[in-house]
């Protein structure tokens, strides 16, 4: 069947994920392929990825090194079980995904998915504590506007309305803390903004409501990006990374878009300069090529399971596909890509031409904000009155038509491009948008 007429006879079976269904159907956009910064649509035309996909394929499309890894691995070991067997290849990414890492950071645990990350974090945090005989610190602390994946750990720590109000009560004993977007203190922020370090001192609140004792772990995206880009506040990390040290609250960090170089430095960790005790990843360490996330923690936390007597599992935890060969051939040659390219710190020398190209868009029509940090852009536009996510989901479509892929939550629209994107192309996003923009209602 050509691929015209699969668009327009067989669309029905399919449920798409956070997808407008109906909308979508009626007027379907489908890829087809994809080579480094370009996609081609169905209908043969090239769109420009400013997005890497799903802030996933930081190393561009169709990358040689990855897609020979994945072949080879394929025909040479399809599958070992997850569970009391191991292969070469999962220690070897392992070894050297650590070795990315600052000490004391230095074990990671494979899942298969951003969303399983943040479960496995989560869960790792709890029985943490309870191996070293505080099993009452079973309390989870996230943020308000937080996105940690769609599973029911991550959605109770999460703080995004929609993805929360229709499943039920969720996890008991979870709390969040206030989120740090202040567009009336902080607009136009390039990079990380002057105000709301004070932010943080929400956590104390909860911490004396709940007690310290009762509280496992304080989870947080260093960078919101799903709910929007909310870029943290100078001194607001560190001041949240403080209050856990006082109270003996584990801070994970939820790496699964800035992990990999799209701040500019292999993890958010290190353009911070804060470090976490856990920190959950997913997307780049793949490339988006095959499913895989992998949670770092510190040797501390490790330590603590590794007693009891030996035959014993230390951790009941894991799925079927942890470290799936295919997927850890994967990620190899995903870092050996990023190695050979210089992409775990390119968005730095690009960082400056990024900002300046995006804040041009200050005086676009309907352009309330503009905010950047690494190769990660938001522009915020005034919702139409009474029908909040429709000018910016209009942005999406008329984008798209145009030949750009971008993103976009509630009023948002939020971009992040391969870290292979070249200058020209970040001017064609820009110019582009700025179209779009002054097209729209
Ligand atoms: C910060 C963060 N955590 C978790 C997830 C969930 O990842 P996945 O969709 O792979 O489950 C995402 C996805 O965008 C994310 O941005």
């Amino acid at each position: 069947m050509s691929h015209s007429a699969l668009a327009t006879n067989n669309l029905e079976a399919f449920w798409m994920p956070f997808t407008a269904n109906r909308q979508f159907k009626k007027n379907p956009r489908l890829f087809v392929g994809a080579k480094d910064m370009h996609y081609t649509t169905a209908d043969g035309r090239q769109v420009l990825d400013g997005t890497a996909g799903l802030w996933c394929c930081n190393a561009g499309h169709g990358r040689p090194k990855i897609t020979e890894a994945v072949q080879r691995q394929i025909a040479e070991l399809d599958y070992a079980p997850a569970f009391q067997m191991g292969h070469p290849h999962a220690f070897e990414l392992a070894a050297r995904l650590t070795a990315l890492m600052p000490s004391p950071i230095d074990h990671v645990f494979f899942t298969n998915s951003g969303s399983e990350s943040v479960e496995t974090a989560l869960k790792m945090a709890i029985a943490y504590h309870r191996v070293r005989g505080e099993g009452a610190r079973t309390r989870l602390i996230g943020r308000e506007r937080g996105y940690h994946g769609v599973n029911f750990g991550g959605i109770s720590v999460g703080g995004i309305v929609a993805n929360r109000k229709m499943f039920g009560p969720l996890l008991a004993g979870v709390d969040h803390i206030r989120h740090t977007h202040d567009l009336s203190r902080n607009a136009w922020s390039r990079g990380q903004p002057e105000n709301g370090a004070e932010y943080a001192e929400d956590l104390i609140r909860l911490v004396q409501l709940h007690d310290p004792s009762t509280i496992a772990a304080v989870i947080v995206e260093p960078v919101a990006g799903s709910t929007g880009v909310l870029i943290p506040p100078k001194g607001y990390l560190e001041r949240l990374r403080a209050i856990c040290d006082q109270h003996g609250i584990l801070l994970i960090f939820d790496e699964v878009i800035t992990g990999f170089g799209r701040l500019g430095s292999p993890f958010a960790v290190d353009h911070f300069g804060v470090t976490p005790d856990l920190v959950t990843t997913a997307k780049g360490i793949t490339n988006g090529v095959i499913p895989m996330g992998a949670v770092f923690c510190t040797s501390q936390i490790h330590e603590a399971f590794m007693t009891g007597p030996e035959h014993l599992i230390e951790f009941f935890h894991g799925y079927t596909y942890s470290g799936h060969p295919v997927a850890c051939a994967a990620g190899l040659g995903t870092l050996d890509t990023y190695e050979e390219e210089g992409l775990l710190t390119r968005g730095a020398e690009l960082a400056g031409y990024w900002e300046d190209a995006l804040h041009s868009l200050r005086d676009a029509r309907h352009v309330i904000d503009v905010r950047n940090i690494g190769l990660i852009g938001a522009i915020e536009l005034e919702p139409i009155a009474g029908e909040p996510t429709k000018r910016a989901f209009s942005a999406f479509l008329k984008a798209y038509d145009a030949g750009i892929l971008i993103r976009t939550t509630g009023d948002i629209i939020a971009m992040s491009p391969p870290l292979i994107i070249e200058k020209h192309q970040i001017d064609q996003l820009v110019t582009t948008l700025r179209d779009v923009l002054q097209g729209l209602d």
